[in-house]
Protein backbone atom coordinates (compact mmCIF):
# COMPACT_ATOMS: atom_id res chain seq x y z
CA UNK A 1 0.00 0.00 0.00
CA UNK A 2 2.66 2.49 1.41
CA UNK A 3 4.60 1.28 -1.67
CA UNK A 4 1.62 2.56 -4.31
CA UNK A 5 1.11 5.41 -2.92
CA UNK A 6 4.85 6.59 -3.00
CA UNK A 7 4.86 5.69 -6.43
CA UNK A 8 1.58 7.63 -7.11
CA UNK A 9 3.21 10.59 -5.57
CA UNK A 10 6.03 10.55 -8.16
CA UNK A 11 3.99 10.04 -10.84
CA UNK A 12 1.93 13.15 -9.85
CA UNK A 13 4.81 15.23 -9.18
CA UNK A 14 6.42 13.92 -12.25
CA UNK A 15 3.20 14.95 -14.53
CA UNK A 16 3.29 18.59 -12.56
CA UNK A 17 6.57 18.93 -13.93
CA UNK A 18 5.74 18.01 -17.40
CA UNK A 19 2.53 20.13 -17.35
CA UNK A 20 4.55 23.20 -16.24
CA UNK A 21 7.36 22.73 -18.72
CA UNK A 22 4.48 22.20 -21.64
CA UNK A 23 2.33 24.87 -21.16
CA UNK A 24 5.08 27.43 -20.65
CA UNK A 25 7.99 25.89 -22.02
CA UNK A 26 8.61 27.45 -18.50
CA UNK A 27 12.41 28.26 -18.29
CA UNK A 28 14.29 24.72 -19.18
CA UNK A 29 17.33 24.69 -17.31
CA UNK A 30 18.52 27.82 -15.76
CA UNK A 31 21.01 29.54 -18.00
CA UNK A 32 19.65 28.37 -21.02
CA UNK A 33 17.57 30.82 -23.77
CA UNK A 34 14.43 31.10 -23.83
CA UNK A 35 12.61 31.27 -27.19
CA UNK A 36 8.76 32.19 -28.23
CA UNK A 37 7.16 30.40 -30.41
CA UNK A 38 3.74 31.13 -32.02
CA UNK A 39 1.71 28.97 -34.24
CA UNK A 40 -1.36 30.15 -36.39
CA UNK A 41 -3.62 27.33 -34.64
CA UNK A 42 -2.96 24.14 -32.62
CA UNK A 43 -5.63 22.69 -34.41
CA UNK A 44 -4.09 22.47 -37.90
CA UNK A 45 -2.89 19.02 -38.51
CA UNK A 46 0.26 19.83 -39.97
CA UNK A 47 1.45 21.97 -37.86
CA UNK A 48 1.05 19.80 -34.84
CA UNK A 49 3.81 17.47 -36.33
CA UNK A 50 5.94 20.75 -37.09
CA UNK A 51 4.94 21.81 -33.47
CA UNK A 52 6.61 18.56 -31.76
CA UNK A 53 9.59 18.77 -33.86
CA UNK A 54 10.29 22.14 -32.52
CA UNK A 55 9.78 21.07 -29.08
CA UNK A 56 11.86 17.57 -29.26
CA UNK A 57 14.91 19.70 -30.89
CA UNK A 58 14.70 22.08 -27.90
CA UNK A 59 14.96 19.16 -25.28
CA UNK A 60 18.03 19.71 -23.08
CA UNK A 61 19.18 23.10 -25.12
CA UNK A 62 16.35 25.79 -24.40
CA UNK A 63 12.97 27.01 -22.71
CA UNK A 64 10.45 27.16 -25.09
CA UNK A 65 7.34 29.19 -24.52
CA UNK A 66 5.04 27.79 -27.25
CA UNK A 67 0.96 29.28 -27.67
CA UNK A 68 -1.49 29.02 -29.96
CA UNK A 69 -2.49 32.45 -31.61
CA UNK A 70 -6.24 30.47 -32.28
CA UNK A 71 -6.41 31.83 -36.04
CA UNK A 72 -6.67 34.96 -34.78
CA UNK A 73 -3.61 37.80 -35.89
CA UNK A 74 -4.88 40.13 -32.76
CA UNK A 75 -4.30 37.39 -30.56
CA UNK A 76 -0.89 36.76 -31.75
CA UNK A 77 0.37 40.50 -32.00
CA UNK A 78 -0.84 40.24 -28.09
CA UNK A 79 1.69 37.30 -27.91
CA UNK A 80 4.38 38.64 -29.96
CA UNK A 81 4.47 42.05 -27.62
CA UNK A 82 4.36 39.83 -24.38
CA UNK A 83 7.83 37.65 -25.46
CA UNK A 84 9.09 41.22 -26.45
CA UNK A 85 8.37 42.81 -23.41
CA UNK A 86 9.95 39.28 -21.32
CA UNK A 87 13.17 40.02 -23.81
CA UNK A 88 13.05 36.36 -24.95
CA UNK A 89 16.06 35.79 -26.78
CA UNK A 90 14.66 34.71 -30.08
CA UNK A 91 10.96 34.11 -31.66
CA UNK A 92 10.03 31.55 -34.10
CA UNK A 93 6.52 33.03 -35.28
CA UNK A 94 4.08 31.21 -37.84
CA UNK A 95 2.07 33.74 -38.64
CA UNK A 96 -2.02 33.53 -38.69
CA UNK A 97 -2.03 36.21 -41.88
CA UNK A 98 1.64 36.60 -43.86
CA UNK A 99 0.79 40.27 -44.26
CA UNK A 100 1.17 40.79 -40.54
CA UNK A 101 4.54 39.81 -40.79
CA UNK A 102 5.97 43.37 -41.31
CA UNK A 103 4.46 44.74 -38.18
CA UNK A 104 5.80 42.24 -35.77
CA UNK A 105 9.39 42.77 -37.64
CA UNK A 106 8.84 46.12 -36.73
CA UNK A 107 8.26 44.93 -32.85
CA UNK A 108 11.02 42.85 -32.80
CA UNK A 109 13.50 45.08 -34.14
CA UNK A 110 12.86 47.98 -32.00
CA UNK A 111 13.74 45.28 -29.05
CA UNK A 112 16.39 43.63 -30.76
CA UNK A 113 14.41 40.69 -30.34
CA UNK A 114 15.56 38.31 -33.62
CA UNK A 115 12.78 36.32 -35.27
CA UNK A 116 12.68 33.36 -37.37
CA UNK A 117 8.82 33.11 -39.12
CA UNK A 118 8.23 29.28 -40.69
CA UNK A 119 5.25 27.77 -42.88
CA UNK A 120 3.80 31.11 -43.41
CA UNK A 121 5.57 33.43 -46.04
CA UNK A 122 6.33 36.91 -45.40
CA UNK A 123 6.76 39.06 -48.40
CA UNK A 124 10.41 40.29 -49.69
CA UNK A 125 10.11 43.26 -48.99
CA UNK A 126 9.11 42.74 -45.19
CA UNK A 127 12.10 40.34 -44.78
CA UNK A 128 14.38 43.31 -46.42
CA UNK A 129 13.50 45.48 -42.93
CA UNK A 130 16.42 43.62 -40.56
CA UNK A 131 19.01 41.07 -40.77
CA UNK A 132 18.05 39.40 -37.54
CA UNK A 133 14.87 38.02 -39.72
CA UNK A 134 14.66 34.63 -41.19
CA UNK A 135 12.47 32.30 -42.69
CA UNK A 136 12.58 28.01 -42.92
CA UNK A 137 9.94 26.57 -45.17
CA UNK A 138 9.30 25.01 -48.51
CA UNK A 139 9.46 25.68 -51.99
CA UNK A 140 5.32 25.55 -52.49
CA UNK A 141 5.91 25.01 -56.22
CA UNK A 142 7.66 22.40 -55.72
CA UNK A 143 4.53 20.42 -54.05
CA UNK A 144 2.40 21.59 -56.70
CA UNK A 145 4.73 20.53 -59.44
CA UNK A 146 5.09 16.93 -57.88
CA UNK A 147 1.25 16.46 -57.16
CA UNK A 148 0.55 17.57 -60.64
CA UNK A 149 3.35 15.19 -62.41
CA UNK A 150 1.60 12.22 -59.61
CA UNK A 151 -1.52 12.71 -61.99
CA UNK A 152 0.47 12.72 -65.10
CA UNK A 153 1.47 9.42 -64.23
CA UNK A 154 -1.93 7.98 -63.72
CA UNK A 155 -3.92 9.45 -66.43
CA UNK A 156 -1.06 8.11 -68.43
CA UNK A 157 -1.18 4.93 -67.03
CA UNK A 158 -5.34 4.52 -66.86
CA UNK A 159 -6.83 5.19 -70.59
CA UNK A 160 -10.09 5.06 -68.70
CA UNK A 161 -9.25 8.03 -66.72
CA UNK A 162 -11.25 10.33 -69.01
CA UNK A 163 -14.11 9.06 -68.47
CA UNK A 164 -15.91 10.83 -71.05
CA UNK A 165 -13.51 10.08 -73.82
CA UNK A 166 -12.55 13.45 -74.95
CA UNK A 167 -8.94 14.28 -74.55
CA UNK A 168 -9.06 16.47 -71.36
CA UNK A 169 -8.68 15.94 -67.80
CA UNK A 170 -11.79 17.52 -65.72
CA UNK A 171 -10.90 18.29 -62.35
CA UNK A 172 -11.64 19.66 -59.49
CA UNK A 173 -9.60 22.49 -57.11
CA UNK A 174 -9.82 22.31 -53.66
CA UNK A 175 -8.05 25.57 -52.40
CA UNK A 176 -6.65 25.84 -48.66
CA UNK A 177 -6.72 29.34 -47.21
CA UNK A 178 -6.47 32.09 -49.89
CA UNK A 179 -3.31 34.71 -49.74
CA UNK A 180 -1.28 31.17 -48.64
CA UNK A 181 1.54 30.88 -50.99
CA UNK A 182 1.45 26.97 -50.39
CA UNK A 183 -2.53 27.29 -51.37
CA UNK A 184 -2.07 29.52 -54.47
CA UNK A 185 1.04 28.16 -55.57
CA UNK A 186 -0.33 24.59 -55.39
CA UNK A 187 -2.99 25.18 -57.30
CA UNK A 188 -0.99 27.01 -60.00
CA UNK A 189 1.87 24.51 -60.30
CA UNK A 190 0.21 21.51 -59.91
CA UNK A 191 -2.00 22.12 -63.15
CA UNK A 192 1.10 23.78 -65.23
CA UNK A 193 3.06 20.26 -64.64
CA UNK A 194 -0.07 18.92 -66.04
CA UNK A 195 -0.65 20.79 -69.15
CA UNK A 196 3.50 20.63 -69.35
CA UNK A 197 3.11 17.25 -70.01
CA UNK A 198 0.56 18.00 -73.06
CA UNK A 199 -2.62 17.15 -71.18
CA UNK A 200 -5.22 19.30 -72.01
CA UNK A 201 -7.80 20.36 -69.02
CA UNK A 202 -10.88 21.80 -68.02
CA UNK A 203 -11.69 23.53 -64.55
CA UNK A 204 -15.24 22.12 -63.52
CA UNK A 205 -14.95 24.49 -60.25
CA UNK A 206 -12.33 25.48 -58.03
CA UNK A 207 -13.23 26.46 -54.09
CA UNK A 208 -11.06 27.35 -50.70
CA UNK A 209 -12.13 24.42 -48.10
CA UNK A 210 -9.42 26.69 -45.42
CA UNK A 211 -7.08 23.44 -45.48
CA UNK A 212 -10.14 21.63 -43.16
CA UNK A 213 -11.07 18.20 -43.53
CA UNK A 214 -15.17 19.07 -42.82
CA UNK A 215 -14.94 21.65 -45.00
CA UNK A 216 -13.55 19.31 -47.86
CA UNK A 217 -16.35 17.55 -47.30
CA UNK A 218 -19.44 19.74 -47.84
CA UNK A 219 -17.62 21.33 -50.35
CA UNK A 220 -17.02 18.07 -52.16
CA UNK A 221 -20.66 16.99 -51.60
CA UNK A 222 -21.71 20.06 -53.30
CA UNK A 223 -19.19 19.26 -56.23
CA UNK A 224 -20.52 15.99 -56.79
CA UNK A 225 -24.21 16.94 -56.85
CA UNK A 226 -23.51 19.30 -59.43
CA UNK A 227 -20.90 17.41 -61.94
CA UNK A 228 -21.23 14.03 -60.42
CA UNK A 229 -18.91 12.16 -63.31
CA UNK A 230 -18.00 14.81 -65.16
CA UNK A 231 -15.42 14.78 -62.59
CA UNK A 232 -11.89 12.83 -63.35
CA UNK A 233 -9.31 14.02 -61.10
CA UNK A 234 -9.34 16.14 -57.28
CA UNK A 235 -6.69 18.23 -56.72
CA UNK A 236 -6.50 19.09 -53.17
CA UNK A 237 -4.05 21.98 -51.72
CA UNK A 238 -3.71 19.35 -48.68
CA UNK A 239 -4.10 15.61 -47.17
CA UNK A 240 -6.78 16.93 -44.91
CA UNK A 241 -8.71 17.96 -47.70
CA UNK A 242 -7.79 15.14 -49.90
CA UNK A 243 -9.48 12.58 -47.16
CA UNK A 244 -12.47 15.37 -46.98
CA UNK A 245 -12.84 14.41 -50.78
CA UNK A 246 -12.28 10.97 -50.47
CA UNK A 247 -14.87 10.51 -47.34
CA UNK A 248 -17.53 12.70 -49.52
CA UNK A 249 -16.77 10.28 -52.94
CA UNK A 250 -17.25 7.48 -50.50
CA UNK A 251 -21.16 8.53 -49.76
CA UNK A 252 -21.03 8.62 -53.60
CA UNK A 253 -20.03 5.05 -53.86
CA UNK A 254 -16.60 5.47 -54.83
CA UNK A 255 -13.80 3.25 -54.04
CA UNK A 256 -15.60 -0.13 -53.54
CA UNK A 257 -16.44 -2.46 -56.35
CA UNK A 258 -14.29 -0.85 -58.60
CA UNK A 259 -15.53 2.76 -59.17
CA UNK A 260 -12.45 4.95 -58.25
CA UNK A 261 -11.82 8.50 -58.50
CA UNK A 262 -8.15 10.34 -58.29
CA UNK A 263 -7.39 12.35 -55.46
CA UNK A 264 -4.21 13.76 -54.49
CA UNK A 265 -3.25 15.93 -51.76
CA UNK A 266 0.11 17.23 -50.11
CA UNK A 267 1.51 16.73 -46.63
CA UNK A 268 1.44 13.20 -45.88
CA UNK A 269 0.01 12.92 -42.79
CA UNK A 270 -0.19 9.41 -41.01
CA UNK A 271 -3.60 9.57 -42.21
CA UNK A 272 -2.85 10.30 -45.37
CA UNK A 273 -0.32 7.47 -45.79
CA UNK A 274 -2.93 5.14 -44.48
CA UNK A 275 -5.20 6.29 -47.41
CA UNK A 276 -2.67 5.23 -49.49
CA UNK A 277 -1.86 1.94 -48.32
CA UNK A 278 -5.80 1.39 -48.61
CA UNK A 279 -5.84 2.34 -51.93
CA UNK A 280 -7.87 5.28 -51.95
CA UNK A 281 -5.73 8.36 -52.45
CA UNK A 282 -3.49 8.58 -55.33
CA UNK A 283 -0.40 10.18 -53.92
CA UNK A 284 0.58 12.54 -52.01
CA UNK A 285 3.99 15.34 -51.14
CA UNK A 286 6.02 14.86 -48.36
CA UNK A 287 5.64 18.26 -46.54
CA UNK A 288 8.44 17.60 -44.25
CA UNK A 289 7.68 18.61 -40.47
CA UNK A 290 10.40 16.98 -39.31
CA UNK A 291 13.33 19.03 -40.84
CA UNK A 292 11.26 22.25 -40.98
CA UNK A 293 10.71 22.47 -37.15
CA UNK A 294 14.35 20.82 -36.64
CA UNK A 295 15.93 23.93 -39.13
CA UNK A 296 13.40 26.64 -37.31
CA UNK A 297 14.46 25.63 -33.96
CA UNK A 298 18.27 25.33 -35.14
CA UNK A 299 18.40 28.76 -36.59
CA UNK A 300 16.32 30.41 -33.58
CA UNK A 301 18.46 28.78 -31.12
CA UNK A 302 21.79 30.40 -33.24
CA UNK A 303 19.78 33.54 -32.84
CA UNK A 304 19.58 33.11 -29.18
CA UNK A 305 22.33 32.41 -28.05
CA UNK A 306 24.43 34.80 -30.41
CA UNK A 307 25.57 31.96 -32.52
CA UNK A 308 26.60 32.35 -36.24
CA UNK A 309 23.72 31.39 -38.16
CA UNK A 310 25.47 30.19 -41.02
CA UNK A 311 26.83 27.47 -38.55
CA UNK A 312 23.57 26.18 -37.90
CA UNK A 313 23.60 23.35 -40.23
CA UNK A 314 21.17 24.93 -42.52
CA UNK A 315 22.19 26.20 -46.19
CA UNK A 316 21.02 29.73 -46.17
CA UNK A 317 19.90 30.92 -49.12
CA UNK A 318 19.71 35.07 -50.07
CA UNK A 319 20.74 35.54 -46.29
CA UNK A 320 17.24 34.36 -45.00
CA UNK A 321 15.95 31.56 -46.29
CA UNK A 322 16.01 27.79 -45.20
CA UNK A 323 14.06 26.09 -47.70
CA UNK A 324 13.30 22.38 -46.89
CA UNK A 325 12.65 20.11 -50.08
CA UNK A 326 9.68 18.25 -51.02
CA UNK A 327 9.16 14.47 -51.93
CA UNK A 328 6.51 12.32 -53.55
CA UNK A 329 4.80 9.98 -51.97
CA UNK A 330 2.68 7.54 -53.38
CA UNK A 331 1.58 3.22 -53.37
CA UNK A 332 5.09 2.52 -54.65
CA UNK A 333 7.24 4.55 -51.57
CA UNK A 334 4.81 5.44 -48.76
CA UNK A 335 6.26 2.94 -46.67
CA UNK A 336 9.69 5.11 -46.25
CA UNK A 337 7.27 7.48 -44.83
CA UNK A 338 5.18 6.14 -42.23
CA UNK A 339 5.05 7.63 -38.94
C1 LIG B 1 0.77 24.01 -45.30
C2 LIG B 1 0.21 22.62 -45.08
C3 LIG B 1 -1.24 22.71 -44.69
C4 LIG B 1 -1.42 23.64 -43.52
C5 LIG B 1 -0.76 24.96 -43.77
C6 LIG B 1 -0.84 25.85 -42.55
O1 LIG B 1 2.14 23.94 -45.58
O2 LIG B 1 0.35 21.88 -46.26
O3 LIG B 1 -1.75 21.43 -44.38
O4 LIG B 1 -0.84 23.04 -42.39
O5 LIG B 1 0.60 24.79 -44.15
O6 LIG B 1 -0.19 27.08 -42.75
CA1 LIG C 1 -12.26 14.08 -70.03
Amino acid sequence: MKKLFFVMMIVFFASMLAFASGQQGGGGGSGQPQIGVAIYKFDDTFMSYVRNAIQQNAQGKAGLTMVDSQNAQPTQNDQVDQFITRKLNAIAINPVDRTAAGAIIDKAKAGNVPVVFFNREPFAEDMRKWDKVYYVGAKAEESGTMQGEIVVDYWKANPGADKNGDGVLQYIMLKGEPGHQDAELRTEFSIKAVTAAGIKVQLLAEDTAMWDRPRAVEKMDAFWARFGDQIEVVFCNNDDMALGAIESLRKAGFFTGGRYLPVVGVDATAPALQALSEGTLLGTVLNDDVNQGKATFDISYALATGANVTGAGWPIIDGKYVWVPYQKVTRDNYRNFLR
